[in-house]
């Protein structure tokens, strides 16, 4: 993913960045190219091209035009995606139907096989496909645009929240650049333009307490979202000072914004402070408390795959 957000950011670009001429984007806009773009490559790689192809850069402009397509088809389908939660037939929206069509043929295993560096897990993914499933070639396809959007619909709005507030506050940009500078001199990189792409391993990401703590405050401050869960059988639920009931098939809803904005756990809970995941030794907290009691995790819904990003 490093490698591909560079090639997004300084290469596959190229032509326009030859004529010298500057694009303006918004910054949701932005996101949305760069981590669409460089998480299509990750998951989907390459069409296949040899960096000695004289028509290389034609060849790279095209890929670009494809993923871009796929991308006008993502926001297309993800736009309609409350409603289909909702239980409504995606047939009711034409666009988004035939959005969600253009994707899966796009991901259909001939057009994958082209492909050259495809991820472990779409390449599992295939595997079990074809070794597995009674599914014919659409429905594998679309089990692959179910990766793609999981992968995106959250990554694009988390990236320009954690980017809106850095770059609205000095204070963590001068941080977060100062973190990004040590851990790049101790690993003995350094920014060039030239085509040498930086390389870190996952210790190195992982050791960015500050860069963690700004996209976590980030986060708390913009994740509305809310996590269903049907109930597989009876039981009791177990709160602070209250039981429920739970019936099997019951669904269960939980608002984690309510914990997000609760002054007792964050104080000033409106106010973005780049450092609120931060212990007084600048390593990451994880001690919060409501009513005396330490929360068992932090009460942001990142997860394991949304902080690794
Ligand atoms: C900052 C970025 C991300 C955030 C905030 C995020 C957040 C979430 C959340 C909250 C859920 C649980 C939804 C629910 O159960 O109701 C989820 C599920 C999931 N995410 Fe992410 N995610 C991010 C990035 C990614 C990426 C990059 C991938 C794939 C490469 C991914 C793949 C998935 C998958 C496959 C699920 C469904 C897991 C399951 O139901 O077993 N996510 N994500």
């Amino acid at each position: 993913m490093m490698e591909n957000l560079q090639y997004v950011m300084l290469q596959s670009r190229t032509s326009k960045l030859q004529s010298n001429a500057w694009v303006t984007e918004g910054l949701y806009t932005f996101c949305c190219q760069v981590m669409f773009e460089s998480g299509f490559l990750t998951l989907f790689g390459k069409e296949f091209n040899s960096n000695h192809d004289k028509n290389l850069a034609s060849k790279q402009e095209t890929e670009r035009a494809h993923i871009l397509n796929a991308l006008e088809n993502f926001k297309e389908f993800d736009r309609i995606f409350p409603a289909l939660v909702a239980g409504l037939p995606i047939h009711l929206f034409k666009s988004a139907h035939s959005a969600r069509e253009k994707l899966g043929e796009a991901l259909l295993h001939k057009n994958l096989l082209k492909r050259d560096n495809l991820s472990e897990l779409v390449t599992l993914r295939m595997f079990l496909n074809d070794t597995l499933s009674t599914f014919d070639d659409m429905e594998k396809a679309k089990t692959h645009v179910a990766v793609l959007w999981a992968s995106q619909a959250n990554t694009i709005p988390a990236t320009f929240w954690s980017l809106f507030y850095l770059l609205k506050s000095p204070e963590a940009m001068r941080a977060a650049t100062k973190e990004v500078q040590s851990i790049l001199e101790s690993a003995g990189e350094k920014i060039s333009l030239d085509g040498k792409h930086i390389s870190l391993n996952r210790k190195q990401l992982d050791n960015m307490p500050v860069l963690d703590s700004i996209i976590k405050e980030a986060m708390r401050l913009s994740s509305a979202s809310m996590t269903f869960r049907v109930a597989k059988e009876d039981f009791a639920l177990h709160l602070q000072n209250d039981f429920y009931n739970i019936r099997r098939d019951d669904i269960v809803a939980l608002y984690p914004q309510l914990l997000h904005f609760d002054p007792e756990i964050y104080a000033d809970p409106l106010t973005f402070k780049y450092d609120r995941f931060l212990n007084e030794n600048g390593e990451e907290k994880t001690d919060f408390y409501r009513n005396g009691r330490k929360l068992k995790s932090i009460p942001c819904r990142t997860g394991y795959f949304a902080t690794s990003q």
